[in-house]
């Protein structure tokens, strides 16, 4: 079983420095980088230039004893033979170092290692999960919530990180729904980019980390939601809709892509020459390398497309993907292959020049311990001011569901607030399932959260416990819905008090890789302990925290007051309480269409009309379900604020464009209530007659601003050809003449509209 907890230390060696690599052309810092590879790869032999495409995961002991034996003795061996390009996991200075010494010191060429690692919303110090992150669309906050993670990842010796998640997914069945930015192709892109750019930085000095687009292409399209499921899709669906943010990834200087464990139409993605080659790496002109996800070029023994490991790492080399990650085949196979001439070499030496260049390019040739500065492992993780961003990141992520009656800010003295909810004292949960760097128990609850406000009476019970088992990577969780026993006290404090705060939903590790589930409800017992309560004091805010939106109608229906609050990393409980009474007012926006129940899934805004979308006869044959509605119970764009706003003057510059012609559109926006206040204003377009049949709503465009009580603000947009075409199933881009229908609003179902025409 793969092992990526933590990679221990082995022994610190003595070190010989041969020197070779010192007196080498390729050092000359003087020269082109591409002429330093071409030197380089002319000195290597097979072995080694394989060696660069292979990559371990550091399961040892990297500062202790020496492995003797086994896999761990193996990969030992081959780090010093120069056979080893990156390894992942391994993280600490101290440890960075170890490995590295090795590499560059005992090696016969002296080339670095990179080191890559999960850190998708953070190292130590963590960032809301990236779904939460995607409701903010606040894409500044995002990229600098990127770039807290990439100060601490470097600072604790790695160069690389396995982000950003751009697969846009519109199933909430599907765990890894929280590691993406949600089912817009557009928001998914601009987001994408923001990651990137905060991630590797200006340029790369050692607080940079190459950033990963993942997983390349289609993942989020799993069947049913089902973890590692199949993907069959049209190659238009595939270009409008899941490639623009890996597209994005390319145009904001990506230097790494990982492939993924699907299979599309019929063919892995780690084999698919489609995909890696024509589109990726032909299309797009990227020059950066492929890692494959893991095992991933294995397991296409296990998909039935490869006979073997041999079969299976030529297909991978033919198909582009230039590192192997744990599949150990590239290592075992590739040089016999290549002896063979079954892969012909100038293939190796594409991707290892691939590889270099980011090594290169990192500067590690130059410097390979440039991230190896114990001095700085220590003042930049977990520091003052990476929480104060986390926090700030955490508290624009969250989204206003419902507010009746006002409910919501609470009062901030003289009130008794009944807190409950295992949620509610969880210091696990918030941090989610992508969480290797960060210590257990290192969130601030909402029960500690609230505690901060010490002019009302808090008083809390758990009402019921959600997980049984201890939360771990690697297991299952254990939910309970046997155990009532928590109910009578937390009906007692609830009939006691002014308001009722619920904080519900998931434990971190029930979303996130290998995490799909068949019902999006309140886990366990939650939803009785909701009802119970509503029954004693139906004055209740009730507080999400999840990986994936939930389908919750009875709540929507009967609690007057709900506030999406995900799970927000590190500082947690400090957002939500500041939300909670309005030491910040919510202005997030939700990213995924929350169904109403789970036999709407997949469900999206940006869905096709159908032939029949409406009932117009008084019949059963339309597009709908008999026992639900088929619109979704909060849909994609949605959240509300404390204040209000009013939309007015949609304004389209001319009634007709010629095409390449800027389209002006304007809207008033005032804020009619009696807070200040951040709004999305949110543009959609729709193509009534196309050659391919074009979604209702496409957002094109967005801004979040900032409204004073009373103020207005005249908010200008404008639209290319760009945004009014799409690809057809050859991937050709048209941009076709004739009406075009705007909506300009506050969410994907509400707003202003008006049309032009394009000639
Ligand atoms: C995941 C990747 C991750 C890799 C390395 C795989 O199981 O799918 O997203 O980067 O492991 O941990």
């Amino acid at each position: 079983m793969k092992n990526r907890i933590k990679a221990y230390s082995f022994l610190t060696l003595i070190i010989f420095a041969n020197g070779y690599a010192q007196n080498k052309k390729h050092m000359d810092y003087k020269r082109p980088i591409e002429e330093r590879i071409s030197f380089l790869i002319k000195e290597m032999t097979l072995e080694e230039k394989v060696g660069q495409m292979n990559q371990y995961n550091g399961s040892w002991d990297v500062t202790g004893p020496k492995p003797e034996s086994g896999s761990n003795e193996e990969k030992y061996n081959n780090i010093k033979k120069g056979w080893v390009g990156s390894m992942l996991t391994v993280r600490g200075v101290k440890e960075v170092r170890a490995v590295q010494k090795i590499a560059v010191e005992e090696t016969r060429l002296g080339i670095p290692l990179l080191f890559g690692f999960d850190v998708i919303h953070g190292y130590k110090t963590l960032s809301p999960i990236p779904l939460a992150e995607a409701a903010s669309w606040d894409l500044e906050a995002i990229k600098n919530s990127a770039r807290v993670a990439a100060l601490e990842a470097s600072a604790s010796g790695l160069n690389w990180t396995f982000a950003p998640n751009v697969d846009i997914t519109n199933d909430a069945r599907w765990g890894r729904v929280m590691e993406g930015a949600g089912e817009d192709p557009y928001l998914g892109s601009k987001i994408a980019t923001a990651r990137v750019k905060g991630f590797q930085g200006e340029h790369f000095d050692n607080t940079s980390i190459i950033a990963c687009a993942k997983h390349f292409a289609a993942y989020g399209f799993v069947e049913a939601g089902r973890e590692y499921n199949s993907v069959d899709m049209s190659n238009s669906k595939l270009y409008n809709t899941v490639l623009p943010p890996f597209k994005a990834t390319v145009d904001a200087g990506i230097r790494t892509f990982m492939n993924s464990f699907n299979t599309l139409n019929g063919i892995p993605a780690t084999g698919n020459v489609f995909l890696q080659r024509d589109i990726l790496k032909g299309a797009w002109g990227f020059k950066g390398f492929v890692v494959s996800d893991w095992a991933s070029i294995a397991e296409m023994i296990t998909h039935g497309y490869a006979a073997n490991g041999a079969d299976a790492a030529r297909k991978a080399v033919v198909a582009g993907s230039d590192m192997d990650m744990e599949s150990n085949v590239y290592v075992t196979e590739l040089v016999k292959l290549a002896k063979k001439g079954t892969v012909k070499e100038s293939l190796i030496d594409d991707a290892v020049r691939r590889i270099l260049r980011v090594k290169f390019e990192l500067g590690l040739f130059d410097d390979p311990y440039k991230y190896c500065d114990e001095a700085r492992e220590k003042s930049n993780i977990g520091n003052k001011a990476n929480n104060e961003d986390v926090l700030d990141m955490a508290k624009k992520s969250i989204v206003l569901l419902k507010n009746d009656k006002n409910l919501l800010p609470l009062k901030k003295s003289g009130a008794k607030i009944a807190l409950i909810g295992a949620l509610a004292n969880d210091k696990n949960s918030p941090l989610g399932s992508w969480r290797i760097a960060a210590d257990d128990n290192t969130a601030v609850s909402v029960l500690e959260g609230m505690q901060q406000y010490k002019n009302n009476v808090l008083v809390y019970e758990q009402g019921t416990d959600v997980a049984l088992n201890k939360q771990s990577f690697l297991d299952e969780v254990k939910i309970n819905s046997t155990d009532f026993s928590g109910f009578e006290a937390a009906k007692k404090i609830a009939k006691e008090a002014d308001v009722v705060v619920m904080v519900l939903g998931e434990i971190g590790f029930q979303s996130g890789e290998g995490r799909s589930r068949t019902e999006l409800d309140l886990p366990g017992n939650q939803q009785q302990l909701l009802e119970e309560v509503y029954k004693v004091n139906p004055n209740i805010v009730l507080v999400l925290n999840n990986g994936r939106p939930l389908a919750l109608p009875w709540a929507a229906e009967h609690i007057p007051a709900i506030v999406e609050a995900w799970q927000l990393g590190t500082q947690s409980g400090n957002a939500i309480a500041q939300v909670l009474y309005g030491d910040y007012n919510p202005s997030g926006k939700l990213p995924m269409s929350f169904p109403r129940n789970v036999g709407q899934c997949p469900i999206y805004y940006n869905l096709y009309n159908t032939g029949r979308p409406t009932d117009k006869d008084n019949n059963v044959f339309w597009s709908h379900y008999s026992d639900v509605e088929k619109t979704p119970l909060y849909p994609f764009g949605y959240g509300l604020s404390y204040t209000s706003f009013a939309y007015k003057n949609l304004k389209i510059a001319k009634p007709s464009f010629q095409k390449g012609e800027k389209i002006e559109v304007s809207v008033d926006v005032t804020n009619t209530g009696n807070f200040d206040g951040k709004e999305i204003v949110q543009l959609y377009i729709n193509d009534p007659v196309a050659s391919l049949v074009r979604p209702i709503k496409e957002l094109k465009a967005f801004e979040l601003i900032e409204l004073k009580k009373g103020e207005t603000k005249t908010i200008h947009f404008v639209l290319s050809d760009e945004a009014l075409g799409f690809y057809d199933n050859d991937g050709k881009f048209l941009v076709e003449s004739g009406l075009f229908n705007i909506m300009v609003g506050w969410n994907s179902n509400e707003g202003l509209s008006s049309k032009f025409e394009l000639k």
